[in-house]
């Protein structure tokens, strides 16, 4: 099935929707002061695919319809900000919930609580304002670049069902989580420690 034949008119909108965050998201002041480190590394997003949608669905006991998927699931449109530093992506977040396209209805922040396999990010979840939109929501997860390099990794086990060592190997992810964490925060230090210096 395509995304066209699942989402019907909706598609467009979500397509819509995923250009307008991601410009605004290219638009984050301070992106441009070149002789700084780039707050936002770069972007990436997705238009959940109809197979994995429907499979959220049933799995949550829904119908599996577009409708049902819109308005029950937060995450057709999802958006990955990747940030240099920890501070980045505190100040992303706080910039993302006070702007007027859409307001923030949920945030979840597993960098304060980490997930207990060591997982790490904020999550927003956003739903549109303006009535052409019609209510779509999006969910953006922002971290910072050591964290997301992680998350690729884990998440490939996670969805494998079968791994030999599995307990080894989710021990190891667990202590990679913490290292990360601790590397990152030392980053943040430095940085703030240059910018101190720099004044
Ligand atoms: P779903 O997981 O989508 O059912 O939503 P939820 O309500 O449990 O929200 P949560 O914020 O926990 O997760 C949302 C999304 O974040 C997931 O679909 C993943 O993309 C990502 N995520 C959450 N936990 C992990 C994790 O432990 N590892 C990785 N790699 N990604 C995660
Ligand atoms: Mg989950």
């Amino acid at each position: 099935m395509t995304y066209e034949e699942y989402y019907g008119d909706a598609y467009h909108i979500l397509k819509q929707t995923e250009q307008k965050l991601l410009e605004l998201i290219e638009n984050y002041p301070g992106q441009e002061k070149l002789e700084e480190i780039q707050p936002i590394i770069y972007c990436k997003s997705r238009i959940k695919s109809p197979e994995s949608m429907k499979e959220k669905l049933r799995r949550q006991g829904f119908a599996e319809d577009c409708n049902t998927a819109l308005e029950q699931m937060h995450d057709a449109i999802g958006i990955h900000i990747i940030c240099s530093f920890m501070d980045d992506v505190y100040a992303v977040a706080e910039w993302l919930c006070c702007q007027d396209d859409f307001e923030v209805t949920d945030k979840k922040d597993y960098i304060a609580w980490p997930k207990p396999n060591g997982y790490r990010s904020l999550h927003l979840i956003l739903r549109m304002k303006e009535k052409e939109s019609r209510g779509i929501q999006a969910e953006i997860q922002i971290r910072t670049i050591a964290i997301d390099f992680w998350a690729a990794l884990e998440h490939q086990i996670k969805y494998k069902h079968e791994v030999e060592h599995e307990k080894m190997m989710r021990e190891e992810l667990k202590r990679c989580a913490d290292e990360i964490a601790s590397v990152d925060m030392s980053m943040q230090t430095i940085r703030d420690f240059i910018r101190e210096e720099a004044k």
